[in-house]
């Protein structure tokens, strides 16, 4: 037995269902194909109708259980492999079961498989997830998150990386402040010894908070690019449940939008997306490029951490939320808290100033 198999896994964290989660990039869905994916431990298929569509149906058969995936799509229906009952993927309707006779009066329009509410946004089909044993989704569903843009001409990228703890690290290593000097340090970001005390403003947002509007630190380079532009520079950054921040920083008509999504694969892994655009430097060229090149090693960075951290969380050692660099964790964790027990409660009652050192 290796030294991995005696260990336990990582730890799990309690899911937030009924909400929408980011499935997989959209583009990566063509007519008649299918493409499974899992999220929140929910095995999925996803596909685009020929009529442009997409959908996500739970990847397993009604009938008896095998994956839809393993079936046949012709751009209309999934067809199951093992019987070739028929569905129509947007609302998981049978629309045939070709074993019937004329003697039966099993109606398959009474039988739906799993269809959950999908849709393109940004690059991404979201997919909501209805809580467990909700059966089908009656009355509307919130509307799918966005990517504040503030321009009709702008560029954007996407960025994806596995990670190998639960969602809850995941969510608390994106709004951990303390970690940058560490584990961002790089000539172009920023240095250990530029670390200096940083006071912070936060007001409650319903479902989250947010760091109130403020000139960025002046140690961090990519805001003093923006600097190039004479105009004052502001940022803001929202967390909003279940896992989403946004950040926009703007100065007079030139702005960088960012919404970065940690998402539960399974209960106890999870996988971060990053949806950015900008209108900054809209005309220099390889500007996309260039983004995406220091966006991925700015997330590479957090991985490797995280997958470092991995090794230890196997142990579930006891561990610490400080004060005040922790103080959006306990937030975090306070707001899901209230989310799973179906309450409103908000650990902000108003506006907070908290002091760090990064
Ligand atoms: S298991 Fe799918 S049709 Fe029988
Ligand atoms: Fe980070």
């Amino acid at each position: 037995m290796s030294y991995e198999q005696i260990i336990a896994p990582a730890p799990p964290a309690e899911l937030i269902f009924g909400d929408w989660y980011p499935g997989l990039r959209s583009g990566d869905l063509r007519a008649g194909r299918m493409t499974q994916a899992l999220l929140l431990g929910v095995p999925l298929v996803l596909g685009r109708k020929r009529d442009g569509r997409i959908f996500a149906m739970r990847d397993l058969c009604p009938h008896r259980g095998i994956p839809l995936s393993a079936g046949w799509f012709d751009g209309e229906n999934v067809q199951c492999k093992y019987h070739g009952w028929k569905f129509e993927p947007c609302s998981g309707q049978c629309t045939e079961i070709p074993s019937l006779t004329k003697f039966e009066i099993l109606d398959p329009g009474k039988i739906y498989a799993g269809a959950y509410p999908c849709e393109e946004r940004d690059g991404y089909a979201w997919v909501y997830l209805p809580e467990p044993g909700s059966g089908r989704l009656a009355g509307s569903v919130p509307p799918v998150p966005e990517l504040p843009k503030f321009s009709d001409r702008y560029r954007s990228a996407h960025l994806v990386a596995d990670l190998p703890c639960n969602v809850d690290h995941g969510i608390i290593g994106l709004m951990d402040p303390a970690h940058g000097p560490f584990v961002h340090q790089a000539w172009w970001w920023r240095s250990r010894a530029s670390i200096h005390e940083k006071e912070k403003h936060f007001e409650p947002i319903p479902q989250g908070f947010r760091m109130s509007s403020h000139a960025p630190s002046a140690n961090s380079a990519p805001y003093k690019l923006l600097g190039v532009y004479g105009e004052p520079i502001t940022t803001t950054i929202d967390f909003v449940l279940p896992n989403r921040r946004y950040e926009t920083i703007r100065a007079g008509a030139k702005w960088f939008s960012s919404l970065t999504t940690i998402t539960p694969v399974t209960a106890s892994t999870c996988r971060i997306d990053v949806i950015a655009a900008w209108n900054v430097f809209y005309n220099v060229p390889l500007v996309t490029s260039i983004a995406r090149f220091f966006g991925a090693r700015f997330v590479r960075q957090d991985q490797e951490t995280m997958i470092e951290q991995a090794q230890g969380l196997r142990f579930h050692p006891a561990l610490m939320l400080i004060d005040d660099a922790d103080k959006p964790a306990k937030w975090y964790f306070a707001l899901k808290q209230a989310r799973l027990n179906g309450t409103d409660e908000h650990p902000l009652t108003g506006p907070v100033t908290l002091h760090w050192r990064s």
